[in-house]
């Protein structure tokens, strides 16, 4: 192993290993750890034509005195099983997700940044329909896998602000459409939009709502979330967006900073008032974002990480590795 930690980007990489559940006969096995990075399917599998494929991220981070510490493993196994069950596919039990997440970083410890280095280790559990089928119906075999990579910051440049461009695509939905479903699909869908945010120098797309194109849904890889001239914090609420757990803690941490929160539905017309702009979450943890443009018109909120959001970041990231203290205890060691 010959890794540049401070280097490290959003990239797949191979690690020691990954760790499979199948579920057969109603339940889910015990779980085996592969050191092999290859999937034997029938080219009739559910996942492949109708799509039951869910997926989650969380990460582990190396502490400050040394331990391996995974944030809010419980949030993402209870979310994995809502988009089960939105997906009519089987729910793995929370704790046992937990405890699966904790085998699979174990095993791969020696991948887990060192403290410091601004890395962490992605953990990506995937669930897939394996049974052969051609009729449409949910399908009756599954695999849960649990793959971890090391990985440095979404965006090159860390915490520098980033620019973003409303979908001209207005009539897609954001990643997660109607139900908050962490699902592949949702996600194939996006790539047109995101590609043409690319097109126009933009790292990201934003969305609006589908229906009405005037209110703000969320951006391809992440939530929204702006700070008012009054210091309030805002985030969209809305159906289509992913009930994202960076997003939920961010907004503890704000209360927590004596801060007001509200989530609530957001107009695309608040966008030039806001002071501070961002995008959370698990891979973009929280990114600032420098300009909006919407067709003509372009937004601004500054060069630099503004003082707000700096102060939130340091927060969210001084908890994860065991800098500032865990005051909800929302870390797992593993
Ligand atoms: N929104 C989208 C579209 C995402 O892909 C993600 C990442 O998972 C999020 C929001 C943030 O969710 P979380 O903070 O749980 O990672
Ligand atoms: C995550 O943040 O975990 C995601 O799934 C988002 C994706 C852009 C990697």
């Amino acid at each position: 192993m010959n890794i540049e930690w401070e280097k490290l980007g959003f990239e797949f990489r191979p690690t020691k290993s990954n760790l499979r559940y199948t579920y057969r006969d109603g339940k889910w096995d015990d779980g085996e750890l592969f050191e092999t990075y290859d999937l034997t399917l029938s080219v009739a599998s559910n996942c492949l034509h109708y799509g039951q494929a869910i997926f989650e991220g969380l990460k582990a981070f190396r502490c400050q005195d040394g331990a391996v510490r995974v944030f809010r493993p419980d949030a993402n196994g209870e979310r994995l099983n809502s988009s089960a069950r939105h997906l009519l596919m089987p729910e793995f039990p929370v704790e046992r997700f937990v405890e699966a997440v904790r085998r699979v970083v174990a095993d791969n410890v020696e991948y887990v940044p060192p403290f410091g280095t601004g890395g962490s280790l992605y953990i990506r559990p995937v669930m897939i329909g394996t049974t052969p089928q051609i009729g449409i119906s949910s399908s009756l075999t599954y695999q849960l896998i649990f793959i971890v990579v090391p990985v440095g910051p979404y965006y090159k440049g860390g915490i520098k602000p980033v620019d973003a461009m409303i979908s001209l695509d207005y009539d897609r939905a954001a990643p997660h459409g109607t139900g908050h479903i962490k699902a592949a699909g949702n996600y194939a869908a996006s790539l047109y939009p995101s590609r043409i945010a690319k097109e126009h120098h933009c790292s990201v797309a934003l969305f609006m709502d589908p229906k009405t194109h005037e209110f703000i849904d969320e951006f391809g890889t992440s939530n929204f979330l702006a700070i008012t001239a009054d210091g309030v914090y805002v985030t969209p609420k809305s159906p289509s967006v992913l009930p994202s757990v960076t997003n939920r803690s961010l907004m503890q941490i704000a209360r927590d900073l004596g801060m007001k929160v509200e989530q609530r539905p957001v107009r695309k017309t608040e966008l030039p008032g806001f002071k501070e702009v961002a995008a959370c979450g698990t891979a973009v943890v929280l990114t600032p974002v420098g300009r909006i443009f919407d067709g003509d018109k372009v937004y601004e909120y500054g060069t630099e990480i503004g003082p707000v959001l700096k102060s939130l970041y340091e927060e969210m990231t001084g908890i994860q590795h065991g800098i500032r203290p865990d005051r909800h205890g929302w870390l797992v060691t593993v």
